[in-house]
C-alpha cells in the first residue's frame, strides 16, 4: 500500500496554487462551501469532460441531459426524499455543536464531552422559496442528487433519442445537501458536483448491468492513473440501503482520512419510474418491440461526485522525492486530468530569445492549454510545474536561435529530449496521448539537460 498523503500538505498546495480556496474567505469562509481557482476549474472540468467521452460520447446507448436544479415539489414527495432523506441527529447539552448521532461512540459530545440529546430525524434537503410569495405553498428545493431529473425526464427522451433498452441517460450538475458533519475538505461539503448515469434495462438482464458497471466504473479511476489499491468495492448490507436500492456497491478510495466513497453504484430496481409514474398520473412504461410486452424498466445507477473524483485524483497524484538537497513535490496527475499540459519556459529573459519563445507558445497554445513563464531560475520554473502537475515543458536556449531545436522535459522521469521545432506539436500530442518519453521524433536526440 502506497504511503498515505497527508491532507494539510494536499489543503496547502492546492490554496497556494489556486487549485481551491475556502469559499467567501474574506467574510471568515462559509464551512463545506469551496471554491475552484484557476487550476481547480480546469482539473474539474478535465474530470467532467473525461467522464462525458467515455460515458456518453464513446458509447452508443447513453445520451446526456442537463435538467433544471429546482424541480416540481411533488418530484420529492414521489422520490421518498420529502419523507426519507433524513439523517438523524442529535445536539450537545453544554455546547450545542450538532452531531449526527452514528459518529457518537459513548453517549456523549465527541467536543466537550457533554450530555447529548435523543436523536432526531434531519431532512438534508435545503429549502428555498419559488416566486415572490414566502410561505409553505412556494417551497421547492435544491435538488439533492441530478437522478430525479433524468427518471422526470425518462419519457421526453426515450420519445425524442429513439433509443431501445438497454439505454441510458447521464448528466453532470451541482447538487445540494444540508450535511450535519461536513469536513475532510473537499470530501463532504453542502453544495457539489455530482455525475450520474440512470441506466434502463429490462428486467431479467439486470444483474448483468450490474456487474458491467462495477467494471467499468471501477476501470475508469484506474485508466486516469489512480493506483489499484487504493480503490476497493465496498457491498452494502441490506440494512444500511437507502431506500430505493435493492443492492448497492461503493467504489472507495483510500483518502488521506482513510477509505472513503468515492462512488455509488446501485441497482434502484423499477422504484423511481413506477413512483413518478404513481404521483404524476403519466404512463412510464416502456413498450418493447420485439416482444409486444409493456414494463417499467430497471435502473442501474452509478453515481459518482465531482469534487470528490479531484480529491481522489488530487491524493493519488501527489508525491515528494528528494531531489538533490531540496524535496520535489509533484503532482503526478494524468495528462488528460493535468489543468496545464505544456509550459513554455525561455530559459532566460534575455530579449534575443523572446521572439522564438512566443512564436513556439503560439503554434503550442492552439493544441494545448498551456502557461508561458519566464520569471526565476529554470530550476525553479520546472518546479513550479511540477508542483502543479504539467506534463511537459518546453524550453527554448541560445542554440534554439541556431539549431531551430527546443527541449521538452518530462513531469515524472525529468528526462529531456531535444526535437526540432517543427516537430514540436506532433511530439507534444503523442507523449499526451501516452507514446513513451524515449521515442525520438525525426531529427530529435536524447538531452542532459538544465535542472
Ligand atoms: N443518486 C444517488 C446518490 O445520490 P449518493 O451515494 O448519495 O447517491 C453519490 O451520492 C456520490 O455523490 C457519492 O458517492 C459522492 O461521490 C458524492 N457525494 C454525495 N454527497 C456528497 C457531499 N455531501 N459532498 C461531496 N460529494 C458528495
Amino acid at each position: 500500500m502506497s504511503a498515505r498523503v497527508d491532507m494539510d500538505k494536499l489543503v496547502s498546495l492546492c490554496k497556494r496554487r489556486g487549485f481551491i480556496f475556502q469559499s467567501s474567505e474574506i467574510y471568515g469562509g462559509l464551512s463545506a462551501c469551496w471554491d475552484y481557482g484557476p487550476l481547480g476549474v480546469e482539473l474539474k472540468r478535465n474530470i467532467k469532460e473525461a467522464w462525458w467521452r467515455s460515458m456518453v460520447q464513446e458509447r452508443d446507448d447513453m445520451v446526456g441531459l442537463d435538467s433544471s436544479i429546482l424541480m416540481h415539489p411533488k418530484t420529492w414527495v414521489a422520490s421518498g426524499h420529502v419523507d426519507g432523506f433524513a439523517d438523524p441527529m442529535v445536539d450537545c447539552r453544554v455546547c450545542r455543536q450538532r452531531w449526527r448521532a452514528d459518529d457518537i461512540k459513548d453517549g456523549k459530545c465527541p467536543d466537550c464531552g457533554g450530555e447529548i440529546t435523543e436523536p432526531r430525524m434531519f431532512n438534508l434537503m435545503f429549502k428555498t422559496f419559488f416566486g415572490p410569495v414566502e410561505d409553505e405553498a412556494a417551497t421547492v428545493y435544491l435538488r439533492p442528487e441530478t437522478a430525479q431529473g433524468i427518471f422526470v425526464n425518462f419519457a421526453n427522451v426515450m420519445g425524442t433519442a429513439r433509443k431501445k433498452l438497454p439505454f441510458g441517460i447521464a448528466q453532470i450538475g451541482k447538487a445540494f445537501r444540508n450535511e450535519i458533519t461536513t469536513g475532510n475538505f473537499i470530501f463532504r461539503t453542502r453544495e457539489f458536483e455530482m455525475m450520474e448515469i440512470e441506466f434502463f434495462v429490462k428486467p431479467g438482464t439486470d444483474e448483468e448491468w450490474f456487474k458491467h458497471w462495477l467494471d467499468e466504473r471501477f476501470n475508469w479511476y484506474i485508466k486516469l492513473g489512480i493506483r489499484r489499491e487504493n480503490l476497493r468495492l465496498y457491498q452494502h448490507t441490506e440494512d444500511k440501503l437507502a431506500h430505493y436500492a435493492r443492492a448497492c456497491y461503493d467504489i472507495e478510495y483510500l483518502f488521506p482520512m482513510g477509505w472513503g466513497e468515492l462512488e455509488g453504484i446501485a441497482h434502484r430496481g423499477d422504484f423511481d419510474l413506477a413512483q413518478h409514474a404513481q404521483f404524476s398520473g403519466k404512463d412510464l412504461n416502456y413498450f418493447d418491440p420485439d416482444s409486444g410486452e409493456r414494463f417499467i424498466p430497471y435502473v442501474i445507477e452509478p453515481s459518482a461526485g465531482v469534487d470528490r473524483s479531484a480529491l481522489a485524483f488530487l491524493t493519488d497524484a501527489y508525491a515528494e522525492e528528494p531531489d538533490k538537497d531540496e524535496i520535489r513535490v509533484l503532482l503526478r496527475l494524468h495528462p488528460d486530468l493535468a489543468p496545464v499540459k505544456v509550459a513554455i519556459l525561455p530559459l532566460s529573459r534575455n530579449e534575443t530569445l523572446l521572439p522564438m519563445a512566443r512564436d513556439v507558445h503560439a503554434e503550442v497554445r492552439k493544441c494545448f492549454v498551456t502557461q508561458y513563464d519566464d520569471a526565476q531560475s529554470i530550476g525553479r520554473r520546472y518546479r513550479r510545474q511540477d508542483e502543479i502537475g504539467t506534463p511537459y515543458c518546453v524550453t527554448i536556449d541560445f542554440q534554439s536561435l541556431d539549431d531551430n531545436q527546443v527541449t521538452i522535459r518530462e513531469r515524472d522521469s525529468m528526462k529531456q529530449i531535444r526535437v526540432p521545432a517543427a516537430e514540436l506539436t506532433t511530439t507534444l500530442e503523442k507523449k499526451l496521448g501516452g507514446e513513451p518519453f524515449e521515442v525520438l521524433p525525426a531529427g530529435g536526440k536524447y538531452w542532459l539537460g538544465f535542472e
